[in-house]
């Protein structure tokens, strides 16, 4: 039975610049953390790149006609920073700026609204050389970048994510050091965490200051849902702590609660709020942006780093190709969790999606019954949570194309539509299909 939703639900696809665009050296684009930490040896998988990935810079009209196709409502995309402005601050690049532009009207065109994401983890190697997230300035050079995509395409973008997953930035890039810049350490990650804060805030009244029509803005977190591993109370604090570094952090202070003061605690360190920061920080947006791709079970780890808690695996449990547990009914919790703790009016799934280790048949085809259950799982809960009466206004599948995942190179495939890397062949795949009969489905009853 297909997930029913209603008929004005959107329907979308999601990428990120980085992830698709390649073209790395076309029409002045500066360089990225993401460019750099891909020379880091050892730092991505099999010594992959985002140098050419899809091809996306170019190919993008032959993509956009794979859209049309499939019917999407919406497409969910970042625009590359280091395109628009390749030192950071300072001189607006034309050529990349026009490319922006032109792929929006083509997109209007296509009767496919542009979901723009302004900063999808590709900084300006030259703001991380001057500081990074952890310095202040960083964000006010974000606001200035903000307001220059804003000026330019406010006129016909109506939809804005300020920021994505500021967690990954933060805590993965600052802390883990598993992703670009690479850095370990507690207190660069958490100033990180309030400038990459600031920025959104920042953004939020750029772009109200410099669109010409009315903006839907959002933030995007990756939400979820965590429970303890044993009824051990060393383990149930955990997770009130691991709550707090994933969900907490960042959906308090973004909705007007400031910083948990349990997590100033765990961390030991204050976040560096300046003046009226705060204000700034829970300005008022239209909606809420979740991603979400597992929950996690956790136990209480002293010796690790913070919040000492870590994930363990769920016993039994059913994975994606990355390991992450297949989870659809956690979707609706953290739905639920956003209207009745955050009293969310808007919610879009602005992420959702699985990674397979997908087979090519001779004739090319690529059966993905798993991805198709996945996704089928999800939207099921997506489903049940409207019907709950939960304002979810859409869902982006992750991913439209296969792509660069990051740390885990080109090997981890998201896409509804595969992408043949050596040769830039693109092939809906069967979840693409599946994708594309429910969206018609849905248009159907419009
Ligand atoms: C999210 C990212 C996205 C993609 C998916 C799998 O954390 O926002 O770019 O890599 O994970």
């Amino acid at each position: 039975m297909n997930p029913a939703l209603p008929s004005d639900f959107l329907w979308g696809a999601a990428t990120a610049a980085y992830q698709v665009e390649g073209a790395v050296g076309a029409d002045g684009r500066g360089r990225s953390i993401w460019d750099d930490f891909c020379l880091v040896p050892g730092a991505i998988d099999n010594g992959d790149t985002g140098d050419v990935v899809c091809d996306h810079y170019r190919r993008w009209p032959e993509d956009l006609a794979i859209m049309k196709q499939l019917g999407l409502d919406a497409y969910r995309f970042s625009i590359a920073w280091p395109r628009v402005i390749p030192g950071g601050r300072g001189p607006v690049n034309a050529l990349g700026l026009d490319h922006y532009d032109r792929f929006t009207d083509a997109l209007l065109e296509a009767g496919i609204r542009p979901f723009v994401t302004l900063f999808h983890w590709d900084l300006p190697s030259e703001l991380q050389a001057a500081g990074g997230w952890p310095a202040r300035d960083t964000a006010y050079a974000y606001a200035e970048y903000a307001a220059v995509v804003a000026a330019r395409l406010g006129d016909r973008v109506r939809d804005w994510n300020t920021v994505n997953e500021p967690l990954c930035s933060a805590w993965i890039g600052y802390l883990e050091g598993r992703f670009a810049p690479g850095v370990q350490d507690l207190r660069q990650a958490v100033d990180a965490s309030h400038h990459l804060l600031l920025a959104h805030g920042l953004g939020v009244e750029a772009i109200r200051a410099n669109a010409q029509q009315p903006a839907n803005i959002g933030l995007v977190v990756n939400l979820s849902g965590i429970e303890p591993a044993s009824s051990r109370d060393e383990d149930i604090a955990a997770a009130v702590r691991m709550d707090g570094h994933v969900n907490r952090w960042w959906l308090d202070p973004s909705n007007g609660r400031g910083y948990p003061a349990d997590m100033i605690d765990v961390y030991g360190i204050e976040p560096p709020v300046v003046g009226n920061d705060l204000e700034i920080i829970a300005a008022p947006t239209d909606f809420h942006g979740l991603n979400y791709y597992f929950r996690q079970l956790v136990e209480d780890d002293p010796a690790g780093p913070a919040p000492y808690a870590r994930q363990v695996p769920v016993e039994g449990a059913a994975t994606t190709a990355m390991g992450w547990e297949i989870y659809g009914q956690g979707l609706a919790d953290l739905i639920h969790r956003l209207r009745d703790e955050y009293g969310s009016q808007a919610i879009y799934i602005t992420e959702s999606g699985a990674a397979f280790d997908d087979k090519v048949a001779e004739d090319g085809a690529v059966i993905d019954t798993d991805r198709i259950a996945y996704l089928d799982e999800h939207l099921t809960a997506v489903a049940g949570a409207v019907a709950d009466g939960a304002p979810v206004k859409g869902y982006f599948a992750w991913s439209l194309l296969d792509n660069f995942e990051w740390a885990n190179g080109l090997d981890k495939r998201f896409g509804l539509v595969r992408v043949d890397f050596d040769t830039q062949v693109r092939t809906v795949k069967a979840s693409g299909q599946y994708y594309a009969d429910l969206i018609a489905e849905h248009r159907a009853r419009r």
